[in-house]
């Protein structure tokens, strides 16, 4: 199958690594309960001086603008017909692996090195191998950069789309130049959605997220989907908002979503892992689980 490569103009992709936005959100969201890590914290704040955090926040203000109920419903149509590229599910690992920011790779952990510290974190602390396999897989999603997708089409929290963005969203001033804020029917806090309607039925912000979940809906536990599928939902599991679109079984899985988040963010360490030691206890894994092609 050919495969469409298409370059997303420079100005639409502000950060120099799009992992600047996953520290800006360790920042925003420090670890509860646990004493504030003075070097890694004193780390983060050094990174988001200036020019990074102008570059976050002018990620926000593109997130913000342009992720449109129109343009969700765009994407979902393009990209739900997976006729990018077929890879095995180690393939696809290693394909996203090759994303190559503009940050000093010395420095920067690689995006493999994410997936499996999430995916270790979760395995040392004795959870069912169908949760370890949802940390080595999470990301994966991030294919879409390769895809010449835009940052703020990949990453960056996400939230409904069709109704009223809540200003518990980070930078949430920056909805103000959403065109969505100008259609009446999406003023309410339900909007198009009926209250209660199930997250199901609802349109999120265009991702990374989503656009896996859809890749992995036939294959995992439904609690490993909802961690894929709502990861970046920081709205929603760090600030309790959206709960009148949610029902009780949303309600109920999100404690997985939020039990993830914790490996997601605070397994973070400067060390890289072992691959060479780790990688057939993962094909393995794999294997238990997946096809042997995706298609994305
Ligand atoms: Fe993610
Ligand atoms: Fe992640």
């Amino acid at each position: 199958m050919p495969e469409k490569r298409t370059y997303a103009p420079k100005e639409h992709s502000p950060l120099a690594s799009i992992e600047d936005w996953e520290d800006f959100v360790v920042v925003r969201y420090p670890e509860e309960g646990k004493p504030a890590n003075a070097e890694k914290d004193k780390d983060a704040y050094r990174n988001y001086d200036h020019p990074a955090r102008d570059s976050v926040r002018e990620f926000y203000r593109l997130n913000h603008t342009y992720q449109t109920y129109d343009f969700v419903r765009e994407k979902e149509a393009e990209f739900l017909k997976f006729d990018r590229k077929e890879m095995m599910p180690w393939e696809a690992v290693e394909y996203l692996n090759t994303l190559v920011d503009d940050s000093d790779p010395d420095i920067d952990l690689s995006q493999l090195d994410h997936l499996l510290q999430t995916a270790e974190a979760i395995r040392a602390d004795g959870h069912p191998d169908w949760f370890v396999l949802t940390g080595l897989i999470h990301d994966l999603g991030k294919v879409l950069c390769l895809f010449g997708e835009c940052q703020w089409a990949v990453v960056g929290d996400t939230f409904p789309v069709g109704c009223r963005f809540s200003s518990k969203i980070v930078y949430s001033e920056f909805f103000a130049h959403n065109p969505d804020s100008q259609v009446e029917e999406f003023q309410t806090p339900c909007g198009i959605y009926e209250e209660g309607c199930g997250l199901d039925n609802v349109h999120m912000s265009w991702g990374h997220d989503p656009y896996l979940y859809h890749i992995m809906k036939d294959h995992l536990p439904e609690s490993a989907l909802y961690m894929i599928r709502y990861h970046s939902f920081y709205a929603a599991h760090r600030e309790g908002e959206y709960q009148h679109l949610m029902n009780d079984h949303d309600r109920d899985m999100f404690k997985w979503v939020q039990a993830f988040n914790a490996y997601d963010l605070y397994s973070k360490s400067p060390s890289p892992p072992n691959l060479e030691v780790l990688r057939p206890y993962y094909e393995d894994l794999i294997a238990k689980y997946l096809p042997d092609t995706l298609r994305f």
